[in-house]
C-alpha cells in the first residue's frame, strides 16, 4: 500500500502501557499537546495546500460537534457501519487503503500535501502493523492514566528516534504534568 505523498501518524500515550484513551475520550486534557496536534497536521510548506487528516468513526465521534470538521485540513473517516459520511466530514472510506487513494490520488489528491493518520486505536493498529508511515509523532505523557485503548507496540528497529530542529525535545509541563515530544522515522 505505497502511498506517493508523505504518511505521518501522530499521537499521545500514557506512560502505563501507552494508553490512548478512557470512554472514547483522552485520558487528559493538555492544551498545548492540542495546539502542538493542530499546527502539526495544518501546517503545509505550499499556502495552496492542505493536509489530510484520516481518523476512525469513533475518533471523529469524540471530537465535540462544533470543531468538526477539523479546520484547514481534509477530514476522512473510516467506518464500515455508516451508510453515509457523517456531516461536516469530507470523505468516508471503507477501509485505510481506499482513504489513502482518496487522498493521494484523484482531485483531491492534486490539493493535499500530507497525510496524517490520527487515530484511534484501531487505526493507529493497522498503520503501525503496515509500516504505512513515514514518522511518528508521538507524545510521551509522563504519568500514568487509566486507560481502555492502547497504541500497538512497534519496531524501534525499523522506526527510529530523530531530532528535528522544528520540534521542541525538551520535557514539558502543564498543570502538572510533564510530557515530551517524540519523533521516530522509518528507516
Ligand atoms: N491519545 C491520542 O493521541 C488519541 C488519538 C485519537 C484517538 N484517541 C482515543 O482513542 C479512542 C478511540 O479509538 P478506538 O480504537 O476505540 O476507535 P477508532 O479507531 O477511532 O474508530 C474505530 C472505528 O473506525 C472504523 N474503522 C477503523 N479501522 C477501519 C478500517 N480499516 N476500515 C474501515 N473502518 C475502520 C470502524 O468504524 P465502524 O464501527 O463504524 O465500522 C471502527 O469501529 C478514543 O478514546 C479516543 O479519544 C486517542
Amino acid at each position: 500500500m505505497a502511498c506517493e505523498k508523505p504518511v505521518h501518524l501522530i499521537v499521545a500515550v500514557s506512560r502505563n502501557g501507552m494508553g490512548i484513551g478512557k470512554n472514547g475520550n483522552l485520558p487528559w486534557r493538555l492544551r498545548k499537546d492540542m495546539k502542538y496536534f493542530a499546527e502539526m497536521t495544518s501546517k503545509t510548506k505550499l499556502d495552496s495546500k492542505q493536509n489530510a487528516v484520516i481518523m476512525g468513526r469513533k475518533t471523529w465521534d469524540s471530537i465535540p460537534e462544533k470543531f468538526r470538521p477539523l479546520p484547514n485540513r481534509v477530514n476522512v473517516i473510516l467506518s464500515k457501519s455508516l451508510a453515509e459520511k457523517p456531516a461536516g466530514a469530507h470523505h468516508l472510506c471503507t477501509s485505510l487503503e481506499d482513504a489513502l487513494n482518496v487522498v493521494s490520488k484523484s482531485s483531491t489528491g492534486d490539493n493535499v500535501e500530507s497525510i496524517w493518520i490520527i487515530g484511534g486505536g484501531a487505526v493507529y493498529k493497522e498503520a503501525v502493523n503496515k509500516s504505512l508511515c513515514n514518522r511518528i509523532y508521538l507524545t510521551r505523557v509522563l504519568a500514568d492514566f487509566d486507560c481502555d485503548t492502547f497504541f500497538p507496540e512497534f519496531d524501534t528497529k525499523l522506526y527510529q528516534l530523530i531530532v528535528d530542529p522544528e520540534v521542541n525535545g525538551e520535557v514539558q509541563e502543564e498543570k502538572g504534568i510533564e510530557f515530551k515530544y517524540e519523533i521516530y522515522e522509518r528507516s
